[in-house]
This record gives structure tokens, sequence and C-alpha cells, in this order.
């Protein structure tokens, strides 16, 4: 299995995406098309891979870091064009190349391996990859002699009538006897519809140069769905979708309805975890087992324990242990640490604050920047006032403290080990421990006042 070399073609503008963004980085299922190709490729195994961009693909290296070769293709002049500017770090190699692009989101290591394998048994200067689609609209066709043998290849643009209305297509991978493929390179023109070199123009030139070629049609169309346009990337997404789905199913974890789950390509779920209708799980989430999340919850980049239940709430770049419950309708905010056994019930919102375990947050409240102990029982309404209009300020609640109802905070403060806060306190000294602490006037009645209030209103 050496001298194996891979080359993903990456430079095309994407005009038809109509974005700033460079294509090849639009995510499918929250990962780049380009990370989606280069792991997969990974997994088969090459001594090289090397990435062809555009000069201005600076977010690409970015995102690819040192994992990969780079070569640069100033002037987008077409595929063919593109696969010429990995020649400096291939050309003089003995071995086999395939080539990819990187709009094709959804293609399997498993199919790239048995491309490779057919290539190699047959010795075939090139073996290109071929699908059967249902619309073969945009892709080139594969055009086969009397014999079923691969004649050539043509583009949409260029192709007549009855060709166009071939449903076997060109996925875009090829397979090539690395030093036949530099040498076919050079010898490919330009003469066609669009003025472009077309990389399926080398099978035509290894052909005349008396080379076998071969065509392979071995690929589900839904792996090879290239990404041309925002139409073909939300299919992208569905199939991938599914795919991360079933995975996960397969793995043990109950999906209720897979269509309306929108799971990271880089979550990791444990078995025996539910995951309810509308519920979204982006970034690198891991959520233990046993856990149940949703309906429509948001997950963001957050570590989950196990037996955990979070319905219908937003948790962003937090992390939350084991057997505790969420919602409906909380709100953890980034840099939250919600301990075992806590309660943080309706209407909560919790920034960038440590929950100690067994603590409750039952009902509306806001806690930012704060440090709360074990077993502490913050009150309905009760509000940390971290910000004073230029810094934010550190609350501190110790273990064993009860918050009353409605109870202002105003930071920074600490209330000491087992107190005391009356209802309706507005506290802005420390409160010692196992102290009780009322920062409210006293209520006064006046008898019989209403007769008067009466009175003035008629
Ligand atoms: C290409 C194939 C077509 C095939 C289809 C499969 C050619 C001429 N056509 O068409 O037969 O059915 O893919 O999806 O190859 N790129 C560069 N530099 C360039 C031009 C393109 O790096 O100068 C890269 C793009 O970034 C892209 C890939 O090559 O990742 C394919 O280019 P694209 O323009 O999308 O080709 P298609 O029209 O889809
Ligand atoms: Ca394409």
């Amino acid at each position: 299995m050496s001298n194996r070399f891979a080359v993903i073609l990456a430079a095309g503008k994407g005009t038809r995406m109509k974005s700033r963004l460079y294509k090849v980085l639009h995510p499918v299922c929250g990962k780049p098309m380009i990370r989606h190709i280069v792991d997969q490729i990974r997994s088969v195994g090459f001594d090289k891979i090397v990435v062809v961009v555009s000069a201005e693909a600076e977010a690409v290296r970015a995102e690819l870091g040192d994992d990969v070769e780079y070569a640069v293709q100033e002037e987008q002049l077409g595929t063919a064009h593109a696969a010429r500017q990995a020649s400096k770090h291939l050309k003089d190699l003995e071995g086999t190349t395939v080539i990819l692009y990187g709009d094709t989101p959804l293609i399997t290591g498993e199919t790239i391996g048995r491309l490779l394998e057919k290539h190699e048994q047959t010795g075939a200067a090139c073996t290109v990859l071929t699908a059967t689609a249902p619309d073969p609209k945009g892709y080139g066709r594969v055009i086969r002699d009397g014999n079923g043998a691969l004649k050539r290849i043509v583009e949409e643009k260029d192709a007549s009538p009855e060709e166009r209305a071939i449903a076997e297509i060109n996925t875009g991978i090829y397979c090539f006897d690395n030093k036949k493929l530099f040498t076919a390179l050079e010898q490919v023109d330009n003469d066609n519809a669009q003025q472009e070199y077309y990389l399926p123009d080398a099978i035509t030139v290894l052909q005349h140069a008396g080379e076998f070629v071969d065509a392979y049609n071995a690929a589900a169309f839904e792996e090879t769905l290239g990404v041309n346009d925002r139409v073909a990337l939300a299919k992208a997404e569905a199939l991938m979708r599914k795919r991360i789905n079933e995975k996960l199913m397969y793995s043990g974890v109950t999906i209720v309805d897979p269509d309306h789950t929108y799971i990271s390509a880089e979550a990791e779920i444990e078995a025996d975890t539910v995951i309810l209708p509308g519920t979204i799980i982006s970034g690198r989430t891991v959520i233990g087992e046993g856990s149940v999340i949703g309906p429509h919850a948001e997950i963001v980049n957050a570590r989950i324990g196990r037996r955990s239940r979070i319905r219908q709430s937003v948790v962003s770049d937090s992390v939350i242990g084991d057997d505790v419950q969420i919602g409906p309708f909380a709100h953890i905010r980034p840099q939250s640490e919600i301990r075992h056994g806590v309660k943080v019930g309706n209407f909560v919102e919790i920034k960038k604050s440590v929950i100690g375990e067994d603590s409750k947050a039952s009902h509306l409240s806001y806690v930012g920047d704060a440090e709360i102990g074990k077993g502490v029982n913050l009150g309905c309404g009760m509000i940390t006032v971290n910000y004073d209009g230029k810094h934010k300020h550190l609350t501190k609640i110790e273990d064993g403290a009860f918050i009353g109802c409605n109870v202002n905070l105003v930071a920074p403060v600490t209330v000491g080990k087992g107190a005391f806060v009356a209802a309706g306190s507005t506290i802005t000294d420390d409160v010692p421990a196992n102290a009780l602490a009322i920062a409210r006037s006293r209520q006064t009645n006046k008898e019989n006042y209403a007769e008067k209030l009466n009175h003035k209103k008629s």
C-alpha cells in the first residue's frame, strides 16, 4: 500500500455559490466541505495529500494547517490546469495518484479504497469513478463504446442532446498512474465551450498514447454530489445529516425524528441517550450515556454528562454534569459549569458561572460571573447585579445558602455558608455565614386607607 498520493482541487472561484466565503469552506453539518474530504482520505492512508488552492486561500490554510501540502493555482484556467500545479510535489514519483474535487463532501474513504483496488488490479493508466445520476444535469457525461469501454467524457456545455441524455456521470474522482498523469496534463488543451483545461481530457490524451483507461461505475450518486450552488449545498446537508443520524442510531442513540434532528459531524453521543425532535447539536459537543435532549434544544460545543435532561433550552460552550435538569426555556451561556444534580428551571440565564452540586435555580433568574456553592437555593427572580456599566464583578454564594425570591445581589459580594437572604432584598454588603440578611424597607399597613382612596377615585 505504498506510494499513494492524493490531490484535492479546491482553487475554483465558486461563482455559483454567490458567496464571500471560499467555496470548499462552506460547512456541511457544521464541518467545512474540504475537511470532510481530508478526513475521509486520511482514513484510506496516503503518503502525501496535496491541496490545490487559489492565491486568496488563507482561510483554507487556516482550516487544514500542516495536515496537508499546498499548491497554488494563480489563475483559474480549469481542472487540468489546477491538477498540473501539484507537479512540483509529485511529478517524479512512482505510484498512484487519486484526484478529487474539493466540492464533493459526501465521498467516503470506503469508495475511494474500492476505486484504488480496482485501478491497481487492472493496471490502467487512469480509472475514473462514475455514478448513475437521477438527474445528470451539470455533470460531465461518460461516453462508452459499443463494448461498454470508456471512450471519453464530455462536459454538459460541449455535449450534444443525445450525449446529455446519458445518465452515467463523471464523479470527478480519478485514479492515475502518477507519472503518466503529469505527462498527459502537459498535453491537455482548452479547445472547448468554456476555454478551460479540462481534467477529463487527460483521459483522451492517455488513450491517444495507447494507454488503457477505465471507467468504474461503483459510486452511489449521493456520495459524489458536487456542491456548485446553495441548492446542492442543502442536498448535501440533508444527505450528511441522514448519514450522521443513522451512524448514531446504530451505535445506540435514540433519535425520535431523524428528519428534524440536526447533529454536527463532530459531535459525540453515547448510547441510550435520546434526542427529541427539533434539536440542534452543533460543534464538538459531547453527550454522555442516558441523557435526554430536546425537544427543541440547541446545544453548541458543550460537554454534557450522563442521565441529564435538557428541554427547550440553549446551552453554549459550557460543561454540564451528570443528573442535571435544564429547562424548559433556560439559557446557559459560555464558560459555565453546571455540576452534578443541579436544577436550572424556566427562564433562567446563566453566564460564566459555576453552579455547585445539587443547587437549584428553578425560575426566572440571571446568574452572571458567579460562583455558587453546593446545595444552594436561588429563589425565583434572584438576580446577580454583575455589571456597573464598566466592569463585571464576581458574586459568591457559599454552600447551603438560601436566597429568597426577588433578591438583587450587587457584586462584588459574598453570601457566606448557610446564610439566608430575605425575599426582596438588595444586597450590597457581604453576608456572614449563617446570618439572615434583610435589606428592604419595612411594610406599613394603613388601616382603612382604601376608603380614602376610593373616595378620591369618584
Ligand atoms: C467537474 C467535471 C465534471 C464532473 C463534475 C463532478 C471538469 C472539466 N468537469 O465539473 O466532468 O462531472 O466536476 O462534480 O473537470 N477547480 C480548480 N481550479 C480551476 C477550476 C476548478 O481548482 O481552475 C476546482 C474547484 O474548486 C472544484 C473542482 O475543481 O473543487 C471542480 O470544478 P468545478 O468548476 O466545480 O467543476 P464542475 O463544473 O462541477
Ligand atoms: Ca463542481
